[in-house]
């Protein structure tokens, strides 16, 4: 059985294809993480032809992985700078549409296809749903980090008030989380994040510090699915 959270995330992915992935629409970017596989469903689920005129841009290797198993042509920002509309998921959004993204260590990759877009479209289920960032998730800040540098951004991070902010460390391996571009990823708390702008430029900043998980004024629109079934 479909779980409630599953259910939401996929309302939430459907609406958003639906009401923003135009026919005429030829380059789209596909965020990452578990939301994203139901905005892969349903564009194929409505036009298993699509293969032949769009082209789609991922921001991973699994939203690669993604797009080329349902058979899907992929391109690169390279390639393709003008991207019509890219949707992607978030780990928490707030009253402004400010998002906290790279929970999954993605948010270089969907920062710059996000940016590349005309418009840029967040799903997610009611758990991401937030007045002020922080309030949810708890994590922290996600900041990719080359390697290198990230005893010495760790101090600045602490510096900068976030007294518990850490290396990511994997799971099923002895060490540090790499991201796709080679890097790490420190998780910052900085409590409630009433000003994720200042937040962002603050971090953003710090040298050795590759990207922020912090996109600040960037979502046009935000679909949560909720637990009553409405989005
Ligand atoms: C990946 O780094 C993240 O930014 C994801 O977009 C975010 O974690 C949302 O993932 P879910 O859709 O799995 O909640």
């Amino acid at each position: 059985m479909t779980s409630l959270i599953e259910q939401a995330k996929q309302k939430a992915a459907y609406q958003a294809v639906d009401e923003h992935v135009l026919p005429t629409h030829r380059v789209i970017g596909v965020g990452s993480g578990s939301t994203v596989v139901h905005v892969v469903a349903r564009l194929l689920q409505r036009d298993p032809e699509l293969n032949a005129k769009t082209v789609f841009i991922p921001t991973s290797f699994q939203s690669r992985g993604l797009l080329l198993d349902g058979g899907l042509t992929v391109g690169d920002v390279e390639q393709y700078p003008d991207i019509d509309v890219t949707i992607d998921g978030a780990d928490e959004v707030d009253a402004q549409l400010n998002a906290i993204k790279g929970g999954g260590a993605a948010h270089l990759q969907e920062k710059v296809v996000a940016e590349a877009a005309k418009k840029f479209v967040i799903v997610a289920d009611y758990r991401k749903d937030s007045k002020v960032l922080g309030e949810q998730w708890l994590k922290g800040v996600p900041v990719e980090v080359v390697p290198f540098a990230w005893r010495a951004v760790l101090k600045k991070l602490q510096a900068q008030g976030s007294n518990d902010a850490k290396l990511r460390m994997a799971v099923a391996k002895a060490g540090p989380v790499v991201t796709d571009n080679g890097n790490f990823i420190i998780d910052a708390p900085f409590g409630l994040i009433n000003d994720p702008v200042k937040c962002l430029r603050d971090i953003k900043l710090i040298t050795g510090v590759v990207e922020v998980g912090l996109f600040c004024n960037m979502a046009e629109v935000a679909y949560f699915g909720c637990e009553d079934g409405s989005v």
